[in-house]
């Protein structure tokens, strides 16, 4: 089992170097092991074209690593320096409107260009020479935040080029692809692939099989750009490779990407998100304004688990406050180890706060830091030394194995993107749901890649939304022993965005075609007979399928064959709870009355309660004060 460890985000280019080692030693002392530097640094280590400045980085990895630290080296590919804009002028981005973006922060490039590739290649290869076998370097992360700033998307002429050539792969020919897109419809026939453009700029919408294919090919794009880096590094180095991921980035596809990775990592800011990234009512986000919501964190921790197929970091915690949302609150004293703990429970190996010093200059000289910009302790400098001495007195925990499966699908979201349909139909915010429901029964959950899924590991699945479902887990439902959730919209789509025939959902056993759906206004609910509504999303249906509920107006609202169970709708939070609770009941998995905010993780050796709310709650006779952590054995 790999050790659980503390990690900071540290920038040596931002401080006098006299400043290094005691930086260094007072990490150390704070029980810190690993640090992660470079990721920006392009500009500092080839200031000029060709000219290199190494030693400096040679020197900041030395005096990190006779400290006792470990370096995560990262490639600098998101902060191109301007002297490579000067050489391809064409390697912006290009936004929906067509305009170029810009140099000036980060991120300045589409994933699709040629000759910032050759770049990356150039420069990803002069490191990993320099530093694959450092004695100093155990990891390595490659660029920052792929999809960070809504960057996955380009419709750059480089992107319109590869992404002609990405059709001619696909469809090998124009006709082929008029047949698969529809293309009939408004005479959008192409004679020549080379004559498709990218999907903006159109007078109404385009296509939407244009728009699903486009966003296919820019998922790939990400895909390929990143292995590009994994092949150089993979021959100069044994050390583990790892992405910084974000939270709720869907535009492309994490299992994809993360299959030529070691180790998935994400990056946590639980008040950023909560005010920036959920739907939620006034009321919550006020509740939990300096906690986070109490579970946006666990469903990342869940997902990433799956994308680094067991191995997984928070590369970047929250400290304080950040300089990014719209209002900016500090967290609760507590929560700084509350969030650390939370990760470690849900299996993660390293969690690493960002970042070291708060920088008095630049976008984030708001951005909190474990120091103040004056290098005196901030906050929550004590509360990781306070995790670090826990970890040395707590024996590894290991990660449970829990009966209850959410099963993720990158495709879906697109196509959902693509065709809403209605304003409010988003894939993440119903699959988010269906995960909070589940935490709130009290449920250690696994969230699984679809495409791939192995539904005989557990004893109740939820797959809320899934628009084509993949043969795998169709050819699995067919013999299933469990209990399974699917709906609304499951099977709504064909890969190339048709309807497909027979309509949907077309679920073996389930005599139960979708005649017609509806869309309605967040205002709308469609009450269920035994408590709870459906909104946002309503079907219709024909067949003899057994209808196990109804809408308190009669109409089918849950259709079932055995323990396959359809909704015919988008269940409220009320009707997700009841849900998911008579589904456990069914299968025999216990389930909690978790007063609000208080949450649970079960590991192999314990259970871990975190109190995410603002007020005191007795657990197992014990007072949890607000951002209280606290863990029996199983
Ligand atoms: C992340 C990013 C970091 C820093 C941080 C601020 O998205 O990877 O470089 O900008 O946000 O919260």
């Amino acid at each position: 089992m790999t050790p659980r460890t503390l990690g900071v985000c540290y920038y040596p280019e931002h401080w006098p170097e006299e400043q290094w080692a005691e930086d260094a030693a007072r990490m150390a002392e704070t029980g810190i092991t690993w640090v992660r530097i470079g990721e920006f640094a392009w500009s500092r280590i080839e200031p000029r074209p060709a000219q290199f400045d190494f030693d400096w980085l040679d020197r900041a990895i030395d005096v990190l690593g006779d400290a006792g630290l470990k370096v995560i080296l990262g490639t600098p590919t998101a902060t191109p320096p301007h002297w490579i804009l000067d050489r391809h002028p064409d390697m912006l981005a290009v936004d929906a409107q067509g305009r170029p973006r810009k140099f000036g922060s980060r991120r300045h490039y589409c994933f699709s260009h040629r000759g910032y590739r050759e770049e990356c290649r150039r420069i990803v290869t002069l490191l990993a020479e320099r530093y694959g076998k450092h004695p100093h370097v155990h990891a390595w992360q490659t660029d920052n935040e792929y999809g960070c700033h809504d960057t996955v998307v380009s419709y750059s002429s480089a992107a319109r080029d590869a992404f002609r050539t990405w059709c001619a792969q696909k469809y090998q020919s124009a006709g082929a692809l008029n047949r698969a897109w529809g293309n009939v419809f408004w005479s959008m026939e192409y004679d020549s692939i080379d004559d498709i453009d990218l999907p903006n700029l159109t007078v109404t919408e385009p296509n939407p099989a244009h728009v699903m294919a486009f966003r296919r090919f820019s998922s790939d794009q990400v895909r390929d750009f990143n292995r590009l880096q994994v092949e150089i590094l993979r021959r100069h180095t044994d050390r583990p490779l790892i992405h910084n991921y974000m939270g709720r980035e869907l535009a492309f596809d994490h299992f994809d990407t993360g299959a030529d990775l070691d180790i998935a990592s994400w990056d946590s800011y639980p008040i950023g998100f909560l005010s920036d990234r959920i739907e939620a009512t006034a009321e919550h986000k006020s509740r939990f304004l300096r906690q986070g919501d109490p579970d946006m964190q666990a469903f990342h921790h869940d997902l990433y688990r799956a994308v680094g197929r067991g191995r997984w970091w928070v590369m970047e915690q929250q400290p304080g406050p950040v300089n990014w949302a719209p209002y900016n609150p500090a967290p609760l004293p507590g929560m700084a180890r509350l969030w650390a703990w939370e990760a470690f429970a849900h299996g993660a190996e390293c969690v690493s706060y960002f970042r070291w010093r708060q920088a008095p200059f630049a976008q984030e000289q708001q951005h909190a830091g474990l120091l103040r910009p004056d290098s005196a302790p901030a906050p929550a400098l004590a509360e990781a030394a306070q995790v670090a001495r826990e970890l040395a007195e707590m024996p590894e925990t290991g990660t449970a194995e829990t009966p209850v499966a959410l099963l993720f699908d990158y495709p879906s979201a697109w196509a959902w993107a693509t065709q809403p349909q209605g304003a409010d139909f988003d894939y993440f915010r119903l699959t988010f749901a269906a995960y909070r429901a589940l935490r709130r029964a009290g449920l250690s959950v696994d969230i699984v890649n679809a495409a791939d899924a192995d539904l005989s590991a557990y004893r109740l699945i939820l797959a809320p939304g899934l628009a084509t479902l993949p043969g795998n887990v169709l050819r699995q439902l067919e013999r299933y022993a469990g209990t399974a959730l699917l709906g609304p919209r499951t099977n709504a789509k064909t890969p190339e965005m048709a309807i497909p025939v027979p309509l949907p959902p077309d679920l073996p056993g389930l005599d139960a075609t979708v005649s017609l759906v509806e869309s309605l206004p967040p205002s709308e609910a469609i009450p269920l007979t035994h408590g709870g509504a459906f909104r946002h999303w309503f079907e219709h249906f024909d067949g003899s399928a057994t209808v196990t509920e109804t809408t308190t107006d009669g109409r089918p609202a849950i259709l079932s064959a055995g323990k396959l169970h359809y909704l015919a709708g988008w269940p409220d939070d009320d009707a997700f709870d009841r849900l998911v609770r008579t589904a456990c009941a069914a299968e025999g998995i216990a389930t909690e009355d978790l007063p609000d905010g208080l949450r649970i993780r079960d590991t192999a050796t314990h259970r871990f309660w975190f109190n995410y709310a603002p007020d005191p709650v007795t657990v197992d006779g014990h007072t949890l004060p607000p951002a209280g952590v606290y863990w029996s054995a199983l």
